[in-house]
């Protein structure tokens, strides 16, 4: 052998070596896009309210609702977050994966809200007090201003699903009232305070299709101290 192709021979064996380095590092340095992650767990939050004493709604519309669908909702939202778990990110299509995020948006929404609409129902009529009887009256003019507003938002549901929102948004430090279509996003940064079901579901047993009647129900059992605790709380975020 030749001094020059001994010379080719230990550069070409030194290119190798640099290849199987540079594919060590590159594989040591690879996304780890099939490592199972930790499983989210949500459980369904018990019915605190005695549902025979709220007036204006059936006990047996309330259970249905609570035991039923609100319940299916939280095993949904953990089968999704148990597919999302193993999801194997090398294979899964961005379609698949993109439905999977919808639903699961929708669904932590549709749970937080139903816990959030369950937690706003009085067993005896309450009024807004304090800090946030002072928020609503500040925000929307009055109280009946406010109700006047959110009944319509409700009322703008009829032809379809959705939730009205009472939040407050700490970017603009005031109180708004949010339409919700289905279970989809309201205005990002808002924290709820208090949610209406606007889902046949929620009103079609006692009321057929008299969503007024429906939401004058739901207005007067409105559970204030609840919202208001939620409010002080969201003023702090
Ligand atoms: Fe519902």
């Amino acid at each position: 052998m030749t001094d020059i192709s001994r010379r080719s021979l230990a550069a070409g064996a030194g290119l190798l070596a640099g290849a199987f380095a540079f594919g060590a590092r590159a594989q040591q340095s690879a996304p780890q896009v099939t490592t199972a992650i930790p499983v989210p767990k949500a459980t369904a939050k018990p019915l605190v309210i005695n549902p025979e004493k709220v007036k204006g709604l059936s006990a047996d519309l309330l259970r249905a609702h609570h035991d039923g669908i609100y319940a299916d909702e939280v095993k949904k939202l953990n089968d999704i977050g148990e597919e999302l778990s193993r999801i194997d990110l090398a294979e899964v299509t961005p379609g698949r994966l993109g439905e999977l995020k919808r639903d699961e948006q929708a669904t932590q929404n549709s749970t937080l809200l139903h816990e959030l609409y369950f937690d706003g129902l009085a067993e005896a009529p309450t009024q807004p007090a304090g800090l946030l009887s002072q928020a609503l009256s500040r925000d929307f003019g009055s109280l009946d201003r406010w109700k006047a507003e959110f009944a319509l938002i409700g009322r703008s549901l009829d032809a379809g699903s959705g939730w009205v929102i009472l939040a407050y948004a700490p970017r603009e430090k005031r109180l708004f009232n949010y339409r919700a279509e289905n279970d989809a996003m309201s205005p990002a940064g808002g924290v709820p305070l208090l949610a209406m079901d606007m889902y046949e579901h929620a009103y079609a047993a006692d009321y057929g299709t008299d969503t007024a009647k429906y939401i004058e129900a739901f207005v007067q059992a409105i559970k204030w101290t609840n919202a208001e605790r939620h409010y002080r709380e969201a003023m702090r975020v």
